[in-house]
């Protein structure tokens, strides 16, 4: 019975794409737990909040101080949807936290990134709905839209005229039509044109709905993300923001009207049928939110950090793509992105390939993903490892 799979794995590993759960990282998440540790350049630690234990200690001491006191509720697992008991009175705390801060009408707080995208698609459209995404959209945004009953086009990457034109042919024979794209994307670090985005949205009547999976927390004035940064806060209908990136947590959030929110939670599937996220986790994400609008200084070295790296790539030939600290060098080749993953481990360095169905077949890349807590010397001499392997 197991024939079919055994071939299967047979084949992907002789092309390459086999993939297998890379080892356990050290406390901390800064090395593998190795003798010879090395420095980690694919973790969506943004911020270093996640690899630094001040903050974690932190933390704790302040959950400690609270256990002292009868107020504090059980801490463990939400036992239920949110809908049933599992609605904490933190992800109520964190929902009017973000409310406040992006000065948006409406948060809805869901358990995962994953989640968010696989419910709000097909919770919001049915069959006379038409969805246009970016080609390039992550695959839980593809999972939504494969869920949903609406038509679905897709547009080159980042393309605004071919969006145009795609919008004069077809918007007439739809009732809603909602623009989809992430705003930094997550393999190929680069940003998509929110402003014209906004504008095609005005100009066709549809739903805009920006992914932030990659920029919460870590652009904008007070990390609020891309949408902040290009003063189109409110020019977007469904802006969904995760906290297992830069936040360091789990879990992830939309932002909307009060109207959608009140619809998504009774329509949308991953919100209703599962148990709600853990109240500690919670209280970690409650915590951290709380620190996020204050660390300037750590964008301001992130974004630092990632000129400087794309420059000295760039200098050595190697071709690379984007403008910010997600940075994808392109092998073009499985076997190839594998080999130099290893001859980096062998330097100290942890990159890991990224080899189709992540990215379309010929795209094969290491992706490096840059964060606060890399110092100037770990990228000169990651920018130099790349030298030596060529
Ligand atoms: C653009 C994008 N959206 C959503 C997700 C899913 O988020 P989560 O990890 O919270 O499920 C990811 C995860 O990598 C992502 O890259």
């Amino acid at each position: 019975m197991v024939n079919r799979y055994r071939a299967q794995l047979n084949q992907w590993k002789q092309q390459g794409r086999l993939r297998t759960l890379p080892k356990p990282l050290a406390p901390g998440r800064m090395h593998e737990q190795a003798e010879s540790p090395a420095c980690i350049l694919c973790s969506n630690d943004y911020l270093g909040i996640g690899s630094n234990p001040a903050f974690w200690k932190a933390f704790l001491e302040q959950e400690y101080t609270l256990l002292q006191t009868d107020s504090y509720g059980f801490a463990g697992g939400a036992c239920s949807s949110r809908l049933l008991t599992g609605n904490d009175t933190v992800c109520e705390e964190i929902e009017a936290f973000l409310v406040h801060a992006f000065r948006m009408e409406a948060a809805l707080v869901l358990n995962s990134g994953y989640h968010a995208n696989i419910g709000i698609l097909p919770a919001l459209t049915t069959r006379k709905d038409l969805i246009v995404a970016d080609k390039l959209v992550h695959a839980s945004l593809i999972d939504g839209m494969r869920l949903s009953q609406a038509t679905v086009l897709r547009y080159p990457h980042l393309d605004m005229q071919t969006l145009e034109h795609l919008l004069q042919r077809e918007r007439h024979k739809y009732d809603q039509v909602f623009l989809v794209t992430e705003s930094l994307f997550s393999m190929d670090g680069d940003i998509a044109d929110l402003k014209a985005l906004v504008a095609l949205k005005h100009q066709y009547q549809c739903m805009l709905y920006v992914d932030e999976a990659h920029s919460f927390g870590v652009r904008g004035p007070g990390g609020l993300g891309c949408a902040q940064e290009q003063d189109v806060l409110h020019e977007v209908d469904l802006l969904l923001g995760t906290f297992g990136k830069a936040a360091a947590s789990q879990g992830a959030f939309v932002m909307t009207r009060s109207e959608i929110r009140d619809y998504l939670v009774n329509t949308m599937r991953p919100l209703i049928f599962t148990t709600a996220l853990p109240p500690w986790s919670l209280r970690w994400t409650r915590y951290v939110l709380g620190l996020i609008g204050s660390m300037s200084d750590e964008r301001a070295h992130l974004a630092h950090s990632a000129d400087m790296l794309r420059e000295q790539l760039a200098q050595t030939g190697l071709e690379t793509s984007g403008n910010s600290h997600i940075i994808p060098i392109f092998i073009r080749d499985a076997h190839k992105a594998i080999l130099c993953s290893e001859q980096l481990r062998a330097q100290g360095f942890h990159v890991l390939p990224i080899r189709p169905p992540t990215v379309p077949e010929g795209t094969e890349r290491l992706r490096i993903s840059l964060t606060a807590a890399h110092k100037e010397a770990q990228i000169n001499s990651f920018a130099q490892a790349c030298r030596n392997i060529g």
